[in-house]
């Protein structure tokens, strides 16, 4: 190969550098490009006002914590062998979000297409990725996609793509850290890539790397508990996905409103959505989108989508799940203060776990040759047991407002206390 570099300066790893003139032209095609218009923290920023990161930007420092730890393994282990390899290993890092819509999680709620599936189809369909593809060779775009669905004929790829050990976390962990500005997320990452080895088709740790990637386990436990479930996101997530409800449900029923042309694919009806119409959505469609809806003749999506522009978020509740009872007398109480049930009174569910055990664990190499799973060696990895909470959200008005429902609704609520934000 000629001599090629691309050095990009970067927030988490100080310099991104892309040394394969291939590589370059996956960054700069369309699909990758288009990863600069959707956030990587979807509704996080109206939490943590610093978290405007991209996932383009989450995507290159996961291509250049694989480039690192193919470094050392190269070195240490002598894999990857060849090229060939080295270039899955790469791609996959740099490609394995390509597949995500705006507010990601949320608009898979709405939509039941989850984005690792729109990843393999954009793989394989999007004419100019699929054609920097298939200038390796006619079976490279096929084994890339088999790498993201996890189809086990290149283990260690797989695993440092998705695992618990993964440059995915690991460049996450830092990059969301660094961008809301808590410090709970850092860890030593030169570190934990020293700590990798490769045994029997397993990339494990090694024992002296034991206390980095406990730091790295509670790195994540705290980037779950302080961040990624943050109340007030939960609340905003909640929002949004009312906002599309509302939406989706007058234009499925003919009544008038304003979609723009790229999300009409989508409205219409999922199975019939090409890779061209998918890609044509992001960020800057839905806000677009709110924007219209902000001015809409029906009160509830004119309302919903005014409340997130202006960033009048629900109240989030931390709490058990309601009972029926209790989800009436809510539901009562929204009618009469003049709030439609159906999308101003909901919640959701979530499980914090740091660390799973089963199938999927961390394996530990001792000097010996042996090998034991993480929670086994480490108190500490020991002790984080998955926590599960509810997360209830309302209009805020309906716990400020004074009058004959406030103190019911109050008596449901205070099953758990209200968080400021
Ligand atoms: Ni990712």
């Amino acid at each position: 190969m000629a001599w090629f570099e691309k050095v990009l300066k970067d927030p988490v790893h100080d310099e991104i550098l892309v040394d394969d003139p291939w590589i370059w032209r996956l960054v700069n095609t369309a699909a990758v490009q288009r990863l600069r218009r959707i956030r990587q923290l979807g509704t996080s920023y109206l939490t943590f006002h610093g978290a405007e990161h991209s996932r383009f930007t989450h995507s290159l420092g996961a291509y250049e914590t694989m480039r690192r730890v193919l470094h050392y393994l190269q070195r240490e282990y002598g894999w990857p062998a060849d090229l060939r390899e080295r270039r899955l290993a790469l791609s996959a890092a740099l490609l394995h979000d390509v597949g995500h819509g705006p507010f990601s999680h949320t608009f898979e709620r709405i939509y039941p297409v989850h984005h690792e599936q729109w990843t393999q189809r954009i793989l394989m369909e999007d004419d100019e990725l699929a054609s920097v593809l298939a200038e390796i060779d006619d079976t490279f775009a096929s084994e890339l996609a088999g790498v993201l669905r996890k189809d086990g004929r290149h283990p260690y790829i797989q695993q440092l793509i998705t695992s618990q050990l993964d440059v995915d976390r690991m460049d996450y962990l830092l990059r969301d850290a660094l961008h809301t500005g808590v410090s709970y997320g850092r860890f030593e990452l030169a570190r934990l890539i020293r700590s990798l080895a490769l045994h029997e088709g397993t990339v494990v740790l090694k024992q002296s790397g034991l206390h980095t990637a406990e730091q790295y386990i509670l790195a994540r436990y705290f980037m779950y508990t302080q961040v990624y479930l943050h109340p007030v996101t939960m609340g905003s997530d909640l929002l949004v996905a009312q906002i599309l409800r509302r939406a989706d449900e007058l234009w499925k029923s003919g009544q008038s409103v304003d979609m723009p042309h790229e999300l009409v694919a989508l409205f219409e009806g999922q199975d019939a959505v090409t890779v061209r119409e998918y890609l044509a959505v992001d960020e800057s469609t839905l806000q677009y989108a709110f924007h219209s809806w902000a001015r809409s003749s029906d009160p509830v999506l004119r309302d919903l989508a005014q409340r997130f522009l202006e960033r009048k978020l629900f109240a989030p509740i931390i709490r058990s799940e309601p009972s029926s009872e209790e989800w009436a007398v809510l539901r009562t109480a929204a009618r009469a203060m003049g709030f439609h049930p159906d999308y101003y009174v909901c919640g959701r569910g979530s499980e914090v776990s740091a660390y799973v055990y089963q199938g999927q664990g961390i394996f530990v190499l001792s000097g010996g040759g042996s090998v034991q799973e993480l929670s086994r060696v480490s108190k500490v990895v020991r002790s984080l047991n998955p926590d599960a909470e509810y997360c209830l959200v309302l209009p805020k008005e309906m716990l400020e407002t004074e009058g004959p429902f406030q103190h019911r609704v109050r008596s449901v609520v205070s099953g758990g206390a209200p968080v400021s934000g």
